[in-house]
């Protein structure tokens, strides 16, 4: 599994020639043929994608350097790049005599094919020159040759060396000039030559000023748009009305360019969608045995409190994939989750092939802990994959680490978002000074309108990188550290700074993000009031499983005349809020006089705490609009409740205090009756008795609910609790 699979254009290292398979546009079928030649002196992200770029088009492309140490300095951001022409010069010694041949040399790190080898050719032959170099606005890198520069009417003056095309001949009368340093630098060198008017004659040589083959997005990104055609998607410059073949994200606009190559040639429009998400993927389904799964480190972070790290603990252990191929490291970086990860250690940790917590009381940063995590991984040959997962990550689905390894990236993460919410884990764009800003269509990646693999500037939260590159192109630096930036910000700057493209998918649905705003952790339960934050978890967490059966399939009973009986609360939600109100522990004892109403004084008083001792009165509320209102509406039909409620408490029921209540009304409009926990197994005896129907529910069921009109017609009693401790949730409804 280590091996990657993304090799298949080595075998075009040393290869010259290939057919020309393209007959597009024979219309201008050039006698000439085109040779690409470009320095690759790695098989970076960007070469790549590049090649993948050239194999569409069937461009013949020879690639020079492969393998040999980069001594060219750091081009991008300081002078340099002779290396390059030394390279082109030792090629072009043996092809100075090809008449006919066109010479288009490239960089290839940031750059891609838009068009054909006969586009360009033709474009070529309608420049009437025998040497085109690219041209862009601005200088590089002496300023001071500006003048020297011939004048142009219209169009952009200054040259650029990242492309340039001419008859072999030509191309050999430049390079062989060259006498100078690997670590100098081509532009300038190119430029001089350029600049001297007799050899610009005699080479007959000239500049695409007006882009018809190359665009430069330095300073002209705001001249460039996508245009999308029903087989391919091409950059149009709007300043020159052309339609550019070769696009160059020079400088600093290499995350624009990522952004088009998103798009061109093939990689998705909106006839076909994605055209190149199915390449060079790895095939899990043919892995036999679950011995020969990748061995995978799976670092969790929980940072900060995190609602519903139960639930997040759990959706791991259901990832489907072999679980004595996973080394699981949890950094929680907070007290009160280490109960959570106790009672998932306990049961589970044999289980996995190793498992290691570091805990709050080591005291580690944010980016010392994703570091030692990575670090697990890299530090281990036999780690194929690490895969990062902070706390606020549900991954509903359980494929999703088979789906990431499939994909075969060095990085990549599923789309995660928020909820209903435009809040997701990644950004499509970058501001000027390194932060978010939002991309023409980061809105429809979010919400599914275009489904890709997508290359971004930013990801976060949960993500799968090859153990080979942390051990290779990562390998030198603490990724998580750079400057005073957040760790997550310091990882990918640091990969964008490698040219390690980072990758989102939206080709499945993944998971969701839960919000950690709000999160109030002074409850024994917390979760319990996240209904308003985070109502999706909350819903599946608390609701009971066959609620939504109620209104599907009218799954509900009428166990006495207009006493209405339905699945509402989950285990779950019984058990917390029992937990809750036991941990509170303030029960009235069930005497008449009682400061909590107004008045001081009940008649039939229960032992009891009320919702808002425990300040979970909004929250309760909001459940009864939410969850019972719907009832409500199909039960009692054409009445629509407000949903309001002054009284609203948990009742304990127990021989040895209070174990059962005389017959009442209730001063409701409706009441619900919630039993919390199991008759037979916590309590014996209890019910609840109409006495106008002469009718009694002897078998409460946990999580159920009864709703029955208040007054008038219901009185009825609190049967007794023989054994036992029995628990009921009731509200009285618009009073
Ligand atoms: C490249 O060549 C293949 C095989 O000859 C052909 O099917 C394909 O259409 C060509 N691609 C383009 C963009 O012309
Ligand atoms: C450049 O070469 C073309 C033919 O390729 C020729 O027609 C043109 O006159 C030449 N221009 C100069 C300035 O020599
Ligand atoms: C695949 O599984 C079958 C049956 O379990 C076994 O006979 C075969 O040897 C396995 N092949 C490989 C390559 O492991
Ligand atoms: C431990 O594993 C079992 C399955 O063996 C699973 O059902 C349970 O939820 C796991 N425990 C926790 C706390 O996740
Ligand atoms: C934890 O680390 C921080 C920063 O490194 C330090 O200021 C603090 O004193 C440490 N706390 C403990 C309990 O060691
Ligand atoms: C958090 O809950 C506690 C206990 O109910 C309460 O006293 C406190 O006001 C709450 N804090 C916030 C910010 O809501
Ligand atoms: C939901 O209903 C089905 C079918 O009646 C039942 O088998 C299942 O146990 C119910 N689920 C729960 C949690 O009660
Ligand atoms: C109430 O029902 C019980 C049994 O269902 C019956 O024995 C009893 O006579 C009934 N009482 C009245 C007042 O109808």
């Amino acid at each position: 599994m280590r091996g990657h699979l993304l090799l298949s254009f080595s075998a075009l290292l040393g290869l010259a020639w290939r057919s020309r398979g393209s007959d597009v546009d024979r219309r201008a079928a050039p006698a000439d043929t085109l040779l690409v030649l470009t320095v690759a002196t790695k098989e970076t992200d960007g070469f790549l994608r590049f090649m993948q770029s050239a194999n569409y088009f069937n461009y013949t492309v020879k690639v020079l350097g492969m393998g040999e140490e980069w001594k060219g300095g750091d081009v991008g951001r300081s002078i340099g790049g002779g290396q390059k022409v030394r390279l082109l010069k030792e090629a072009m010694e043996g092809l100075a005599d090809q008449e006919g041949m066109v010479i288009l040399f490239l960089d290839s790190y940031d750059l891609v094919f838009a068009g054909s080898p006969d586009e360009i050719l033709r474009k070529f032959q309608q420049a009437n020159h025998k040497v085109l170099f690219a041209a862009e606005g601005l200088i590089w890198p002496d300023k001071r040759l500006a003048e020297k520069y011939p004048s142009v009417r219209s169009g952009k003056r200054f040259l650029n060396s990242g492309g340039f095309i001419g008859y072999a001949p030509y191309i050999n009368k430049i390079v062989k000039q060259w006498d100078l340093h690997d670590n100098d630098d081509d532009q300038l060198f190119y430029t001089k030559v350029y600049l001297d008017t007799l050899q610009r004659e005699s080479l007959n040589m000239t500049l695409d000023h007006k882009c018809q083959i190359f665009q430069n997005l330095n300073g002209a990104i705001d001249e460039v748009l996508l245009k999308f055609g029903t087989n391919r998607v091409r950059v149009r410059n709007t300043m020159y009305d052309t339609l550019p073949v070769v696009i160059h994200g020079n400088i600093n606009t290499k995350i624009y360019l990522n952004h088009l190559a998103n798009y061109i040639p093939n990689a998705w429009n909106y006839e076909h969608g994605c055209g190149n998400c199915d390449q060079n993927m790895v095939d899990l389904s043919q892995v036999n045995v679950s011995q020969e799964f990748p061995v995978v480190t799976v670092g969790i972070f929980i940072e900060q409190p995190t609602p519903f790290v139960p639930e997040f603990f759990q959706r791991l252990f259901e990832l489907d994939y072999p679980k004595d191929k996973l080394n699981v490291f949890v950094h929680n970086n907070v007290i009160n989750h280490e109960r959570h990860i106790q009672m998932f250690w306990d049961e589970n940790k044999s289980v996995f092939k190793s498992f290691k917590v570091v805990g709050p009381e080591e005291n580690l940063s944010q980016g010392e802990a994703r570091n030692m995590g990575m670090d697990l991984c890299r530090k281990d040959s036999s780690c194929d994959y690490y895969f990062s997962i902070d706390s606020d990550v549900q991954l509903t689905n359980r494929q999703t680490l088979k789906l990431l390894i499939e994909q075969n990236r060095k990085i990549i993460g599923p789309l995660v978002t928020r909820h209903g919410k435009l809040w997701s884990n990644f950004w499509g764009a970058l501001s000027l000074d390194g932060y978010y800003a939002r991309s023409e269509d980061y809105i429809d990646i979010v919400q599914g309108k275009r489904i890709g693999v997508w290359n971004v500037p930013f990801m976060a939260h949960i993500y799968l990188i090859k153990g080979e590159v942390l051990r290779t192109e990562m390998k030198e630096r603490n990724f998580f550290v750079l400057e005073k930036l957040d760790p997550d910000m310091a990882l990918c700057r640091n990969a964008r700074e490698l040219g390690l493209f980072m990758y989102v998918t939206n080709r499945h649905e993944f998971g969701r993000l839960t919000s950690t705003a709000n999160y109030n952790t002074s409850h024994y339960n917390n979760d319990l009031w996240q209904i308003f934050e985070n109502p999706v978890d909350w819903k599946e967490k608390y609701i009971h499983p066959n609620y939504t059966r109620i209104f599907k399939e009218n799954y509900l009973e009428q166990p006495c005349p207009d006493v209405f009986w339905f699945p509402v609360f989950s285990e779950k939600a019984c058990d917390e809020l029992v937990e809750e109100m036991e941990n509170f522990g303030i029960w009235s004892g069930g005497k008449h006089e009682d400061k909590r109403i107004t008045g001081g004084y009940e008649s039939v008083p229960t032992d009891d705490i009320h919702m808002r001792q425990i300040n979970y009165e909004k929250e309760w509320l909001h459940f009864i609009r939410e969850f019972i209102s719907p009832v409500t509406l199909k039960v009692f039909s054409g009445y629509y409740t407000k949903g309001y409620a002054v009284m609203n408490f948990v009742v304990k029921y127990t021989p040895h205090r209070q174990s059962y209540l005389r017959p009442h009304h209730d001063s409701s409009t409706f009441t619900i009756n919630i039993a919390l926990n199991n008759k037979g197994l916590d309590f014996q005896g209890g019910g609840c008795r109409f006495h106008r129907y002469n009718c009694t529910i002897e078998s409460p069921r946990k999580g159920w609910s009864f709703m029955h009109p208040g007054r008038l017609t219901h009185l009825h009693e609190g049967l007794p609790t023989t054994g036992g401790i029995r628990y009921i949730a009731v509200s009285f409804i618009d009073p």
